[in-house]
């Protein structure tokens, strides 16, 4: 089948990736020309495991092409993804200019019948506003074609985006149109075989849908974020806590690590726009602020650890930062905790030495040459001379570290561990001072 994909993020590549895998020819669009180019030299703009491989086993395969031509994207093909950004607008609303500015395109360009599908996080209401959109620009060309507009909510997870694609827990399909359930059913069957895993219903509650998966998982995570709050100034170890209530399969074990509060491209704004849609239709959604403060408060908590630690004379000292991204497997540090801790440290005067398995590039896109960050290539190079260890990602190669090596390259032998990646009685044996999150008085 032939696909067009507006919007080659995260999104947008794993998605025209895995389609062309199956066996569709798949054109991929983005207004950003230097990304493009790069995609047609065969580099991979962002870092996704096993992503690079796949587009260029595709590519080469002649099933997956890239271009900025909108009119070639439009023409291309009958399913028609819009996959772009929808960042917070000044209030925190999701800001729709670029779902809408492609639907403009398409409203443009368009000669037959075409299937539009929303791929992005979008408020519910959005799709009515793309085929407003789009009957709009059709009207002002003096023409009529048929169009359906889809919600179509994506899932996947950075990091893990590939298989979350290939092997979709649910696939939603929000539509007023069976044939176009149908169509979408035959393009989704190859992900589908196992088991159905489709789940057709009305366009506003597959929209809303997303937005509920995304609220919940951020809920669970401010939960714990609480609850370890809680047990540092009760004494008790959040970890014993966590094992303790997801023993209950009611609760069960995924999602319920306590850390440094969640960051990314979807929590944050996500939750911040479902409840500004709530204020919208006069609803007080009182749990969604309740966790998005807690998470802007649990960004504070590495930084407080710290000053505490040293009384509040930060200034001229250098911290180690083992983690950038905001998760592991991802280069992606949008509302990355490790952003609020440098930028705090940055404010005392202190000094910030870092690495991170793939985000250093990212860093240096967001924060240039500054003399009080070093980028480093390799994590016990981060260590000489800092006064302190902090765990900010929880990436695997951080998991089991030489202690004996951190203690000799540190100033002085402290860990903060923002992910509870270490036993704290035995780092303490090792000579550490170690403060985790929620472990105990601190
Ligand atoms: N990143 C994730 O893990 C994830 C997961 C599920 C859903 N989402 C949602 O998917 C959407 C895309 O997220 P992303 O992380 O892929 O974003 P991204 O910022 O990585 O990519 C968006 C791309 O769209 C392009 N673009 C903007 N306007 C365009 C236009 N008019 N025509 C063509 N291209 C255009 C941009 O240049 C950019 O390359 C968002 O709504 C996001 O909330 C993201």
């Amino acid at each position: 089948m032939k696909v067009t994909i507006f919007g080659s993020g995260y999104v947008g590549l794993v998605t025209g990736a895995c389609l062309a895998e199956v066996g569709n020819d798949v054109l991929c669009i983005d207004i950003d020309e230097k990304k493009i180019a790069m995609l047609k030299q065969g580099k991979v703009p962002i870092y996704e495991p096993g992503l690079d491989k796949l587009i260029e086993q595709n590519t080469k395969a002649g099933r997956l092409s890239f271009a900025t031509d909108v009119e070639q994207g439009v023409a291309h093909g009958l399913f028609q993804f819009i996959a772009v950004g929808t960042p917070p607008d000044e209030d925190g609303s999701a800001d729709l200019q670029y779902v809408l500015a492609v639907a403009q395109s398409i409203g443009e360009q368009m000669h037959e019948y075409r299937i539009i599908i929303d791929k992005s996080t979008v408020p519910v209401g959005t799709a009515d506003k793309v085929r407003a959109k789009i009957a709009e620009t059709l009207a002002a060309r003096g023409t009529q074609h048929e169009f359906d507009v889809v919600s179509n909510p994506e899932f996947l997870k950075e990091g893990a985006a590939l298989d979350d694609f290939m092997k979709p827990d649910r696939i939603i399909i929000g539509t007023d149109n069976p044939r176009t359930t149908e169509l979408l059913r035959a393009l989704y069957a190859p992900f589908n075989r196992n088991h159905d895993r489709l789940i057709a219903m009305d366009i506003r509650s597959a929209e809303l849908t997303k937005y509920a998966a995304n609220a919940m998982l951020a809920t669970k995570i401010s939960f714990m974020n609480e609850l370890a709050n809680l047990a540092e100034r009760l004494g008790a170890d959040i970890e014993n806590v966590r094992i303790g209530i997801g023993s209950d399969p009611r609760i069960g074990y995924n999602f319920i690590y306590p850390g440094c509060g969640y960051g990314g491209s979807c929590f944050p704004k996500d939750v911040t726009a479902l409840e500004r849609t709530a204020r919208s239709v006069n609803y007080e959604a009182k749990l969604l602020s309740a966790v998005e403060a807690v998470n802007d408060q649990q960004k504070n908590r590495l930084f407080e650890k710290l000053h505490k630690h040293f009384d509040g004379n930060l200034s001229n000292k250098t911290f180690a930062l083992w983690g950038l991204a905001f998760k592991p497997n991802t280069d992606d540090m949008r509302e990355a905790p490790s952003r609020v801790l440098m930028e705090k440290l940055w404010q005392q005067g202190a000094n910030v030495q870092a690495f991170d398995p793939q985000a250093v590039e990212e860093a240096t896109r967001i924060y240039g040459d500054r003399p009080d960050l070093k980028l480093c290539d390799e994590p016990y190079d981060a260590l000489n001379n800092a006064d302190a260890l902090v765990i900010v990602t929880e990436w695997s190669t951080f998991r089991s570290p030489d202690f004996e090596r951190i203690k000799s390259n540190l100033n002085c032998p402290v860990i903060i561990d923002g992910r509870n990646l270490y036993d704290p009685s035995y780092v303490a044996q090792q000579g550490f001072t170690y403060y985790g999150i929620g472990r105990g008085l601190s």
